[in-house]
């Protein structure tokens, strides 16, 4: 039986990446094979409990504070094992993580034809965000097949000389992912917290933003909060010690704004589904919103996702204490801009993007 190894590890990657795997096993004379890396380990197994997927491989490299150096080596030296004893026709990555791009490299080193899920993504600023630009123009450099989410990531790929037969347009698995986890009627002990008050949706936890600007971030929310009586803030805070430090040492004695552990998946959209707006830096948070109609400050200077942007639900706030705080007054007061931005699109695809990436990976390999 042919075998299709897809390897992934954090938080981000499992939930675009389970509906995949889940899709691929609907395959006949395919056996998918999933190695988890264990770059991320409390934040990724419920996750794949979630969506009942068991690995057959878990690489265990997490250690508190690792660097860039420790997952590159670990997952490089981890995966060559793996693909030498497994022989997949094919290695399968998501995005932009050092777990993808050291599986990606692992794999066109022993000559295994690479698949990239969440492909083209660019901000064309190698250091912003740090280092997932790098990754994802390197997974991309040694990839076979590109499953580019939108039509500008594919113009991306084009523009930089790939194949357009080896690029497929296929929507966004990530919407795959929350068609699964809405429901109606939900509630939870954070939505009877923040009762009738407007509630900001938080995450914050980029590298190059770790230490000052990460500081300013927060003492923006915290300038909010106090200056607005009905406005609450939940920030499900990283479990990297260098966020919760300074999330703590800014924000831990703040009344109206309740510091949580990462929420699972099921419990982070449906609280993303009934908050006022989010207020983030994160990547998957920006193609999530615009599917639920709920506004976007995007905590960075540039965003590799410009789809939501002129969807009108995201906006650039910045890093800056005064430009976050600016940002935040002008959604909280002028409500003209509140509901432009709060109107539902999807530039992400229709839900079937998964289905559409196994069927062109096994079309591909079948013979
Ligand atoms: C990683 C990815 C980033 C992605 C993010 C999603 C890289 C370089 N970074 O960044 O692209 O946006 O995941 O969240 O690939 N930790 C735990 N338990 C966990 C997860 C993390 O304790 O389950 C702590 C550890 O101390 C770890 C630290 O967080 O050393 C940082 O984790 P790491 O994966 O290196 O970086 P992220 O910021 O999570
Ligand atoms: N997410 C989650 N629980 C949380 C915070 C985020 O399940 O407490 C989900 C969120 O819905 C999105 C993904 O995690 O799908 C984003 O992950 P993160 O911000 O860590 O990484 P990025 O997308 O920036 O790479």
């Amino acid at each position: 039986m042919k075998k299709i190894l897809a390897v992934f590890g954090t938080r981000p990657e499992a939930i675009k990446m389970c509906p995949v795997v889940k899709e691929l096993k609907k395959h006949k004379g395919f056996e998918t094979v999933v190695c988890i890396t264990g770059q991320h380990k409390e934040m990724l197994w419920p996750i794949l409990d979630t969506f009942h997927i068991i690995p057959h491989y878990d690489l265990d490299i997490m250690e508190k504070g690792q660097t860039l150096f420790d997952i590159t080596e670990k997952v490089m030296s981890g995966i060559r094992s793996i693909l030498e004893k497994e022989k997949p026709v094919t290695v399968l990555v998501h995005g932009d993580t050092t777990s993808a791009f050291a599986a990606a490299l692992a794999g066109y080193y022993l000559n295994v034809p690479v698949c990239h899920v969440e492909a083209g993504l660019r901000t064309y600023d190698h250091y912003s965000p740090f280092p997932e630009e790098f990754n994802r123009l390197a997974v991309d450099a040694v990839s076979d097949l590109f499953f580019a989410p939108t039509e500008k990531a594919r113009d991306n790929l084009i523009k930089e000389g790939k194949s357009e037969k080896a690029v497929y347009v296929t929507g966004n698995t990530v919407i795959d992912a929350l068609r699964t986890t809405i429901y109606p009627g939900y509630t939870h002990e954070i939505l009877q917290w923040a009762g009738k008050d407007r509630l900001i949706l938080l995450t914050a936890h980029r590298r190059e933003n770790l230490g000052n600007a990460m500081r300013d971030m927060f003492l923006a929310v915290r300038d909010i909060v106090s200056e607005y009586e009905d406005v609450r803030v939940v920030y499900p805070v990283h479990l990297n010690p260098m966020v919760r430090k300074t999330a703590n040492e800014v924000l831990g004695k703040t009344q109206k704004v309740m510091l949580t552990e990462p929420l699972n998946v099921m419990d982070f959209h449906n609280i993303m589904e009934r908050c006022y707006f989010v207020v983030t830096d994160s990547g998957g948070i920006q193609e999530e919103a615009p599917s639920l109609g709920k506004p976007v400050l995007v905590m960075r200077d540039v965003t590799e996702r410009p789809e939501g942007v002129e969807a009108g639900t995201l906006k650039l706030a910045g890093t800056s204490r005064q430009g976050i705080k600016k940002a935040m007054q002008e959604l909280l007061t002028d409500k003209e801009m509140y509901d432009r931005m709060s109107a539902a699109v999807n530039p992400y695809g229709d839900g079937r993007a998964s289905e559409r990436i196994a069927r062109i990976i096994s079309d591909r390999w079948r013979e």
